[in-house]
């Protein structure tokens, strides 16, 4: 199955769900690969980081361009393939969407992520006209852990206007320890963070029950 990451916002949180999803599928000795289709690399240079470890390898393909054809082949030899693309209305993102089953958009609760939705939904309706399996998930990502403040709901409020959208009730939330791992070539679920990976298999589990 194809999963991609994707939307049109940089700095949402997108590699940084692609890894972490990776790193749980190579420790569950699921059969993944990432497909890195970002010329920024971020998800290329943390399979570079985790090969310097003896964590379980995750094997990881850089392709751009249209990229259909490479996602088809890769799915047909794994049964997971993680795409992460760039924050921009971009070729490796629409190509992507022709092709792929699930495609989990991660936005911040701010303003300036939720204002990107309504053209999403345009580019998504029309990837839907060519793939009628392209099923669309928001993801609220890099939510503060402060209780006392009411941005996911109103985020989730939101979100709902997009019925395109299967909102997540799983929520990311803003947490130091996404970024340490990162560095150190891990998942989140290969840390001794017991909310990060509560929060992060909940949110897992949700997606693929
Ligand atoms: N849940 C999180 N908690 C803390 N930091 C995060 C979280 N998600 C992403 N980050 C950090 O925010 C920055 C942008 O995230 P990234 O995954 O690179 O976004 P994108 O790929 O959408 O541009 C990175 O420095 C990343 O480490
Ligand atoms: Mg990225």
């Amino acid at each position: 199955m194809i999963v991609l990451i994707g939307s049109q916002k940089g700095g949402c949180g997108k590699s940084t769900i692609a890894i972490n999803m990776a790193a749980y599928f190579a420790k569950k000795n699921e059969d993944v690969v990432l497909v890195d289709a970002d010329p920024q690399q971020s998800s290329a240079n943390w399979v570079n980081d985790r090969e310097q470890t003896s964590l379980p390898k995750v094997h990881c393909i850089q392709r751009y361009g249209d990229i259909k054809s490479t996602l088809t082949d890769l799915n047909a030899r794994y049964d997971y393939v993680i795409v992460d693309v760039a924050g921009h209305d971009s070729k490796e993102l629409r190509t992507a969407m022709l092709v792929s089953h699930y495609l989990v958009v991660p936005f911040r609760p701010s303003q300036f992520d939720l204002d990107t939705l309504p053209h999403l939904c345009e580019v998504i309706d029309q990837a839907q006209s060519f793939n009628g399996n392209l099923k669309p998930f928001g993801l609220l990502t890099l939510a503060p852990t402060n209780p006392a403040v009411s941005e996911v709901q109103q985020a989730n409020d939101y979100l709902a206007d997009f019925p395109l959208f299967t909102a997540l009730s799983s929520v990311i939330h803003d947490r130091k320890v996404y970024r340490d791992v990162t560095a150190e070539g891990k998942g989140v679920v290969e840390s001794n963070n017991l909310k990060a990976i509560d929060e992060f298999e909940n949110f897992m589990k949700e997606l693929f029950p």
